[in-house]
């Protein structure tokens, strides 16, 4: 589906990702971006993009967005993925009847395009690398398994509804924002405390990172040249980078030597998958590729990030 010209609604449009996709598709789109502001930040839409405030869990909101004028939506908005811990009933609930809410409604004014945001969380602790075609799929997470949840309902929408889905199974994205995840807790962490570093589990969690630039550049691409029912890609870099490592670039570019001390255990967090090996050949193969490495994403989103401190 070619993206020049179209009425195209982004949910999380305030967010990390959300904001610089709405960045890229309105120089040649009509975009509503639309955002509860839960986790996201209004000055971060860029001006070129209507914004509306909106709650995606009230299905009046939903109503009022998704017209049949509309050709695709970009469906990221989520409940964060740290709050799982701490509320996992709710996060699944909020996020599944969010995605079905999003989908009844489409169907009902015969809006038949989605691209949709899901995450390595759905291949769980596999311990080898996962094409798209990898199974059984067994997340360890609530997260997880509220993505894959969601990708099954987007299936049955592809498959039976004359939908065109586009599922985007992402690694780390990293960007510009202060909020969660590793890199901007180490730049925060530092700019505290120069002498030493606390690192969550044993520093050797392996994963890719990838720029939020590159990760919207590509799920336009795809979205422009793939066009099964449902098109199911994994995005990543194609290199990954230890947490140590991470430490590292970020003292690095902060000039700082410090103490790191460990929390222990192979896992940042309880759902955390330690080791993250995520191909992308069916990307490639579609003709897209990376500029940057996993390593050169985080050395480029640290320089970010301390240009706002
Ligand atoms: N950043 C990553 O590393 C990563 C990895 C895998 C998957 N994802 C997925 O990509 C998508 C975007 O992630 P992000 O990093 O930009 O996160 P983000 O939190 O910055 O963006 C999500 C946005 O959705 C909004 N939102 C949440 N619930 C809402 C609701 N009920 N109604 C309206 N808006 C709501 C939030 O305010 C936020 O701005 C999410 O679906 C996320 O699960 C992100």
């Amino acid at each position: 589906m070619e993206l020049t010209g179209k009425q195209i609604v982004v949910t999380g449009g305030a967010g990390l990702i959300g904001s610089q996709l709405v960045e890229q598709l309105a120089t040649d789109n009509d975009v509503i971006a639309v955002d509860d502001l839960s986790n996201g930040v209004r000055e971060s839409v860029p001006e070129g993009a209507t914004f509306v405030e909106g709650d995606l869990s009230n299905e009046a909101v939903v109503a009022d967005i998704i017209t049949d004028e509309i050709d695709i939506v970009f469906h990221l908005a989520a409940a964060d993925k740290y709050v799982d811990t701490d509320n996992p009933r709710q996060q699944f609930e909020a996020n599944s009847s969010m995605t079905h809410t999003i989908l009844e409604r489409m169907d009902e004014v015969g809006v038949s395009n989605i691209a949709f945001t899901s995450s390595c969380t759905v291949y769980g602790e596999a311990g080898e690398p996962t094409p798209e075609s990898y199974g059984p799929l067994e997340p360890i997470s609530v997260y997880g398994a509220t993505k894959l949840g969601e990708e099954a309902l987007l299936s049955v929408y592809g498959n039976t509804h004359d939908f065109t889905v586009w599922t985007f199974r992402f690694a780390n994205i990293v960007g510009p924002r202060f909020g969660a995840g590793v890199v901007p807790d180490f730049v925060e962490k530092l700019d505290d405390d120069p002498e030493s570093l606390t690192i969550l589990g044993n520093g050797k969690q392996t994963k890719s990172y990838m720029h939020v630039t590159e990760c919207v550049d590509a799920m336009c691409y795809v979205v422009e040249h793939a066009d099964e029912p449902v098109n199911t890609f994994n995005l990543a870099t194609q290199t990954t980078t230890d947490v140590d490592t991470i430490a590292d670039i970020v003292s690095d570019e902060m000039g700082l030597d410090p103490e790191y001390s460990y929390t222990g255990g192979e896992r940042g967090w309880e759902g955390d998958v330690s080791t993250v090996l995520l191909p992308i050949d069916k990307l490639l193969e579609l003709g897209w590729k990376n500029e940057l490495s996993s390593d050169e994403s985080v050395r480029r989103v640290a320089r970010e990030l301390l240009a706002e401190l």
